[in-house]
């Protein structure tokens, strides 16, 4: 079968031949890249020395019945040659994305960086505005008219299904979640509706307007943003998580997360939905909802009150800024493989202890070297010449507390090309300055919840 009799395959077709369930006709993995792919479909991939055993997949994909481009939708490494591959294996072009839980910390910062690096783009977002989400989030972009806000759950089928055929979405990026650990301690039904029928709902969605409309199948894609939690703890020694590392989510957060990347999982393998996962590791930044343990420690410090550490404070986290999560996501999304999961991180394992006396020490010296901030923050112990590690208050450990985190990004980094670009001293230092700068934000979602 030449490669032209692929165009009219549908796309569930497409993945099972991926999944080489296909009988009848010569194997496909014969393909080579050409001169002609596009230049950013396979940085790092010299045309004159393919690897040996790969495979692609060629569709032409079509807007309002008109073939525009070609869109390579997968491509398969043999094992054997697996670990030699260096280039990309996907290009996805979006142009019209749903996003999801836009309102929320990273899903707010994700919209900024996006409209920012693609200001042709149409961004839709979709945000219940639970206690997390805050439509001030998404303030410097609410005027621009490739965005548009809609307050709706992701729940809500028919509203999706409106959202992707109305905007003619071809991607989906997935934040929505109930996302604190505490709070799925003292009651885990939001964590299993949200995170759990909510990423369900969205994939029946998907499916319905992506895969269920006939023979042609637009291009499309399905980014779910997870979490490292899903892989439980590490032991001092142990070796980071990597994308093989069996599954044992230790909270009721982390296991509502594990069953949405099951689901992701088996849309993508049952029914050739195009899904990404990426699994990433602890976030901080702006408009990080001060209950999570920076903004809360940077907040308490402003306000004199207590520091609360769980436990010894020794518990190891791998520590990214959020922008560079989002450069991450931006590389799955575009140059992901259908179906595969990627981890991001920093390797940046810092304990939280570590953590607070940084910051305790960061904002000592933003009170030395900035005029008015002992008159805009009275209380905060520097404004007294006091230091502010004097607040840190050790409080009894969180139930089946995780030890330690940490990630191998390596397949990231071989295979899309990424690694952030913040340093963890450079990022907690302008994360400080923007909650300086933003007091009445977080004085505002503070109030809220
Ligand atoms: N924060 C981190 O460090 C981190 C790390 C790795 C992965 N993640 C994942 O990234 C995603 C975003 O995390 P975050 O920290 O920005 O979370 P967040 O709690 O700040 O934001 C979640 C957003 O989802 C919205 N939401 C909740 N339920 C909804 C529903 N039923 N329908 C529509 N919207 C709903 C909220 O209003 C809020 O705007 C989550 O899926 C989380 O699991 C977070």
């Amino acid at each position: 079968m030449g490669h032209l009799s692929l165009l009219r395959e549908p796309f569930h077709e497409l993945a099972r031949i991926r999944r080489g369930h296909r009988s009848g006709g010569p194997p496909l993995w014969d393909y080579r890249p050409t001169r002609d792919d596009p230049p950013d479909s396979n940085p790092g991939l010299s045309h004159s020395n393919p690897t040996a055993g790969e495979f692609r997949i060629g569709l032409q994909s079509f807007k309002n019945g008109i073939r525009d481009r070609t869109t390579f939708l997968g491509i398969g490494i043999g094992r054997r040659n697996r670990k030699d591959f260096k280039g990309i294996l996907m290009s996805h072009n979006p142009k019209s994305l749903l996003v999801t839980g836009g309102a929320g910390f990273i899903g707010a910062n994700f919209v900024h960086y996006w409209l920012e690096r693609y200001p042709d783009h149409r961004i839709v977002v979709l945000d219940a505005l639970t206690y997390a989400g805050n439509l001030e989030n998404l303030d410097p972009v609410r005027k621009n008219p490739s965005f548009r806000f809609v307050h709706g759950d992701i729940r809500d089928f028919d509203l999706v299904v409106r959202l992707l055929r109305e905007e003619e979405i071809d991607t989906i990026v997935h934040f929505a979640a109930e996302s604190h650990v505490d709070r799925s301690i003292q009651g885990a039904d939001a964590f299993i509706d949200t995170n759990v029928l909510g990423t369900h709902t969205l994939l029946k969605a998907a499916k319905a307007v992506w895969l269920d409309r006939g023979p042609s199948v637009r291009p499309h894609r399905f980014h779910h943003v997870s979490t490292d939690e899903v892989y439980g703890t590490l032991g001092p020694a142990d070796s980071p998580f990597r994308e093989t590392t069996a599954y044992a989510p230790n909270s009721p957060y982390a296991a509502s997360k594990a069953a949405s990347d099951h689901l992701v999982r088996a849309w993508h393998h049952t029914y050739g939905l195009d899904t990404t996962t990426s699994n990433c590791s602890n976030n901080y930044g702006p408009y990080h909802f001060p209950e999570k343990l920076i903004p809360l420690m940077i907040v308490n410090i402003l306000e004199g009150k207590p520091l609360p550490v769980y436990g010894d404070g020794m518990q190891v986290r791998d520590w990214l800024h959020v922008e560079d999560h989002c450069r991450g996501i931006d590389r799955v999304i575009r140059r992901g493989a259908p179906g595969e999961t990627y981890n991001i991180g920093g390797s940046n394992e810092q304990p939280n202890m570590t953590i607070v006396n940084r910051l305790c020490r960061l904002t000592d010296e933003a009170f030395e070297d900035t005029p008015g901030l002992k008159q805009r923050f009275p209380k905060a112990p520097p404004a007294d010449g006091q230091l502010s590690a004097q607040l840190i208050t050790h409080v009894t450990d969180r139930p089946g507390h995780d030890r330690r985190y940490a990630i191998n990004a390596e397949k990231a980094r071989n295979e899309l090309g990424y690694r952030p670009e913040i340093t963890f001293e450079a990022g907690l230092k302008k994360t400080l300055h923007w909650y300086l700068e933003n007091e009445t934000w977080w004085r505002h979602v503070k109030g809220k919840a």
